[in-house]
């Protein structure tokens, strides 16, 4: 047995267990104190593990970005689950169907096509579910514009097996700000838009009981607005390159790692390391952060930027004098956690580098399913 990370073969993912503890306690302190119910979203790490120290935190259910995630999620017995995206698949909608023997499920709709769908496969199964509308509050991908919202309430009204619960929205393009400054502005828009979309909706006869929005880098604003009631953050159990561009954490406070080693050093100043895109991912951001030096943050080494990635080797560039050499291994932080977590089976699980056994990535893209 692997006692300490740094006898672990390379690539290895690993998780720093205080820290994500911690970031868990911070998150659902931060709403506890602001009377804010949580919904973490899960597709940052696809675990039923990580899911159970979430819950054990105290969430209000968990928002499922795939219905493989939904589907692991009730298997683990949690009572509710919000699918982040509308389904619009005869197949799809049976699972959702499945699911919703054993859990409640709340749906996710922008528009009346999907909702037509789903209702009909609802009639035949006798069933009724909520669902949360989503606002588009400047993101530009779901959504209605808080102006519509009232209307979409009233269009969707006759389709008798889905009842409205509430509103929802995600500021994802806060990932494309270049400062703290950035942020604070998509907050606003954030709170606006749902503010505007519940007026109207309470106004037209539709007031909404949920009042949802998730994202981690501009929780602490929506945790203190007197309209919403949940927050639906995801990346903040890890954190990661990004995040820390932007402002919202630490290098510190990053609980996800690729431990690598260096395996080349060709030429001066190129050092070649064990871990590529399929490690990393070629994640800038979702949306677009233009404030990232390179693929990473190599820990304990600000003279090195993980400058290149093939599939499976990475390319670092010293800017300055370095003491690494060919054998040597290296922690670093992925740009995106959520893009690197989902390139894994397992996480290996340490304390301050005493490892402590492994994590298992149960939901990942594809791995659920075979025929
Ligand atoms: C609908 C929705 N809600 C919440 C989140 C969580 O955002 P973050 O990872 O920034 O916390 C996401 C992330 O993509 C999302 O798509």
């Amino acid at each position: 047995m692997v006692s300490h990370i740094n006898e672990l073969p390379t690539p290895a993912f690993l998780i720093d267990m205080d820290k994500a503890k911690k970031n868990i306690a911070a998150m659902a302190a931060l709403c506890e104190q602001n009377g804010k119910k949580l919904c973490p979203m899960i597709k940052t790490h696809k675990s039923a593990q990580l899911a159970a120290w979430q819950a054990e935190a105290g969430v209000d259910g968990f928002l499922a970005g795939t219905l493989d995630e939904a589907e692991m999620l009730a298997g683990q017995g949690h009572q509710q689950v919000v699918l982040a995206y509308p389904v619009a698949s005869a197949e799809n909608i049976s699972r959702v169907l499945t699911l919703a023997q054993t859990t409640r499920v709340v749906l996710s709709l922008d528009g009346v096509e999907a909702a037509a769908t789903i209702n009909a496969q609802l009639v035949k199964a006798g069933i009724t579910l909520d669902y949360l509308m989503i606002i588009d509050c400047g993101l530009g991908r779901f959504g209605v514009q808080p102006e519509q919202a009232a209307e979409l309430a009233k269009a969707l009204q006759p389709l008798t097996q889905l009842r409205f619960t509430g509103i929802s929205t995600h500021p994802g393009q806060v990932y494309g700000q270049s400062d703290s400054a950035g942020v604070a502005t998509v907050a606003m828009e954030e709170i606006q838009a749902l503010e505007t979309a519940a007026t109207l909706l309470a106004a037209a006869g539709f007031p909404p009981a949920v009042i949802a929005t998730g994202s981690t880098p501009t929780a602490p604003f929506a945790a203190k607005s007197s309209v919403i009631t949940t927050l639906r953050p995801g990346n903040y159990i890890f954190h990661d390159a990004i995040q820390v561009a932007l402002g919202v954490s630490t290098p510190e406070q990053c609980a996800l790692s690729v431990l690598a080693t260096v395996i080349a050093h060709p030429r001066p100043g190129l050092y070649i390391i064990d871990a590529g895109s399929k490690c990393f991912g070629l994640d800038k951001g979702a949306h677009g952060v233009a404030l990232l030096n390179g693929f990473g943050i190599v820990k304990s080494h600000p003279e090195l930027v993980l400058e290149g990635l093939s599939e499976e080797v990475g390319k670092l560039r010293a800017t300055g004098e370095t003491t690494i050499a060919v054998g040597d291994k290296l922690e670093i932080i992925p740009n995106h956690a959520c893009s690197a977590a989902n390139m894994t089976s397992f996480l290996i699980a340490h304390r301050s580098g005493a490892v402590e056994g492994s994590i298992r990535i149960d939901a990942r893209s594809g791995s659920r399913r075979q025929m």
